[in-house]
């Protein structure tokens, strides 16, 4: 442990990437802890400096969480991060004006000098994520920088050391962000330690520490997260106390169980872990479910039973025996933060109230829940596991059952036409399909887009960007690749279709061949996850996928990947002459405002 005046202290005010900020401060060797919002003032002066975080609340929300003002006057540096600036911003008695949302990339420039910004190029493009801003300058403060929406995007008090940033220095798709909390690190009188020392020691310490002379149970997918947490298991405590279960839930990519037990075999763990076809249970249960959040409560209990099951089946009893599981820390913030203050986006399966009891139990082992995907496949590398198992693309626990939509109800020519001449040169149609984003740090349930025209990356994306944040009824933007036989995508009928067998073949085949031609044209280690979706829309009677490739660091925040024109029609084609597909669409929107999965 560190001492806390070798630390800053990160008040947590719900916000998405609160715990990113104590990530980029570990990667540049700096530490620091999450605090609570209402953490006594005798607790944070302790630390070197103060960072509030961003948060889903407006200052103005009755119940949004506020800080003590002695923990503000701590006389350490203060830095604001877009809820926290407003908040810091409203404590120096300056306005905070609602509206005027930003969401997605902005041009920033600095516009002032100041301590932070040492080193700074002047102009930067940067992450925003809110809907109220600072509409005049804090007292004994100047500007540091302004956005086109936005004059007192960045401010400064250099005397007492405070700063707010409107943006998130914190997400990797802001430029020089990294180094901005380092200057602040600095300001706060840090000195950086050795960054690159490897993880694998501390983790198989707390492993042993935690489960004692027990042993653990694990479910394992196959993905990087699980195979990387169950081999920490097993080199902690040696492979006669691991123990795994392959659950084939009829959701899983062709070909999956044949790959875990390649990847198995050269750690000598491949009879560790036992392949179960529960396929029928799971179809059996999500037969007519509708409800994206519903999905994933029934597999999060599905996946409880049969591991209940297989516990008994194995002689497992309570007492001998913890839950393994391969959580990394964006789970666990997108279903509403370890206490539950970030904003609910999606329930994990791996956080569902079974286990959440079980977690309360303390019988639950998550050697990984700190840490994000790149950091998990550096502990994978310094484990030995192979480079195509790390570097596989991520698959969410609940499968291919959350990339297909459904709906209850059928309508013949849904779509309608948006009547924008700034549309030009697309053409958009406007579909009542709904689907999970996130928007301010909160959950949205919005509608989606498909624009028709030429393939032009630059004009889809000010489009997609400018759609969300002037209307608040859309939150996914897509762009129509190819429909077959020249078929209109405003034909397109709304179908009543669940999760049915078939359909999820359709995906498996689609997304089968997204990684065939990933892998024959290198596209594995450039795009770092491609989601296939299948939407509950037919054209001419097929069904209408999508693609959403993107650029991501961990998953939190992410752009759609520009793939070259040759590649994606290559995809299309195939997918529309080999499988029983009438339409692709590629997926044009950044994470926020949309996720990254579509649900
Ligand atoms: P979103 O869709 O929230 O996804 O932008 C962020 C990352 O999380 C993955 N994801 C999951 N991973 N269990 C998992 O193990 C889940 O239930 C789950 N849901 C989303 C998603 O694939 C992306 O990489």
């Amino acid at each position: 442990m560190h001492p806390k005046d070798h630390a800053i202290a990160i008040i947590d005010l719900g916000g998405q990437y609160c715990h990113l900020i104590s990530r980029r401060l570990r990667d540049l060797g700096f530490h620091s802890d999450i605090l609570d919002h209402d953490a006594p003032a005798a607790v944070v002066r302790q630390y070197a400096g103060v960072i509030l975080s961003g948060g889903p609340s407006s200052v103005y929300d009755a119940d949004s969480p506020k800080v003590d003002p002695a923990v503000i006057e701590t006389g350490h540096p203060v830095l604001g991060i877009c809820y926290g600036h407003q908040l810091l911003a409203q404590a120096m008695g300056a306005r905070v004006e609602r509206g005027k949302s930003e969401f997605g990339s902005s041009d920033f420039d600095v516009t002032g000098d100041s301590s932070l910004f040492r080193g700074s190029p002047p102009n930067l493009k940067v992450w925003m994520s809110h809907s109220d801003s600072v509409s005049e300058l804090p007292a004994g403060a100047h500007s540091i920088g302004a956005t086109d929406a936005c004059d007192t995007a960045a401010f400064a008090d250099e005397g007492r050391r405070w700063f707010g940033l409107q943006f998130h220095p914190e997400v990797d798709h802001t430029e020089y962000g990294t180094e901005l909390l380092g200057n602040f690190a600095r300001i706060c009188g840090l000195v950086a330690r050795d960054p690159h020392a490897s993880r694998v020691d501390d983790i198989v310490e707390q492993i042993r520490a935690q489960v004692g002379a027990d042993s653990v149970f694990f479910l394992v997918s196959g993905g990087v997260d699980s195979m990387v947490a169950f081999s920490l298991c097993a080199r902690a405590l040696g492979r006669e106390r691991v123990l795994g279960l392959y659950v084939d839930t009829g959701f899983m990519r062709l070909g999956e169980a044949d790959e875990l037990t390649a990847n198995l075999a050269p750690l000598g763990l491949e009879d560790r872990v036992h392949i179960h076809d529960a396929s029928q249970l799971f179809f059996d249960r999500l037969a007519g479910v509708l409800d994206p959040e519903e999905k994933r409560r029934i597999i999060g209990r599905a996946f409880v039973d049969i591991q209940s099951e297989a516990m008994r089946r194995f002689g497992i009893d309570d007492r001998g025996w913890f839950l393994g599981q391969g959580t990394i820390y964006p789970d666990t913030i997108e279903s509403g933060g370890k206490k539950g203050k970030a904003a609910l986006i999606k329930t994990h399966h791996n956080r569902c109230e079974e286990i959440r009891v079980l977690m309360e139990k303390g019988r639950v082992v998550e050697p990984l829940v700190e840490l994000y995907k790149d950091e998990v496949r550096q502990v994978g590398r310094d484990l030995g596991l192979r480079a195509d198992l790390l570097g596989r693309w991520p698959f969410p626990g609940p499968g291919l059952a959350i990339r297909v939509l459904c709906s209850a109800t059928r309508a013949d020519r849904i779509a309608t036409v948006i009547d924008d001449p700034a549309l030009a040169p697309h053409d958009g149609f406007d579909f009542p399909i709904k689907s999970v984003g996130v928007q301010g740090d909160a959950r949205t349930y919005r509608r989606m887009v498909a624009l028709t025209g030429p393939l032009d990356y630059d004009v889809l994306h000010r489009t997609s960007t400018r759609l969300c944040n002037a209307n608040t009824d859309f939150n996914r933007i897509t762009y129509v690749v190819g429909t077959t036989g020249g078929t209109s995508i405003g034909d397109a009928s709304l179908v009543a279709r669940g999760l049915v067998r078939s359909r999820v073949r359709v995906l498996q085949e689609a997304d089968a061949i997204v990684r065939r031609v990933a892998a024959a044209r290198d596209l594995l280690s450039t795009v770092w996850q491609f989601p296939v979706i299948l939407l509950p829309v037919t054209l001419a009677g097929l069904e209408v996928v999508v693609l959403r490739p993107v650029d991501s660091e961990n998953g939190m925040t992410a752009n759609f990947s520009r793939l070259s024109p040759a590649i994606l029609h290559e995809i299309a084609d195939t997918i529309l002459t080999q499988c029983a597909v009438g339409a692709v669409l590629l997926d044009v929107t950044d994470k926020p405002p949309a996720t990254i999965e579509w649900e």
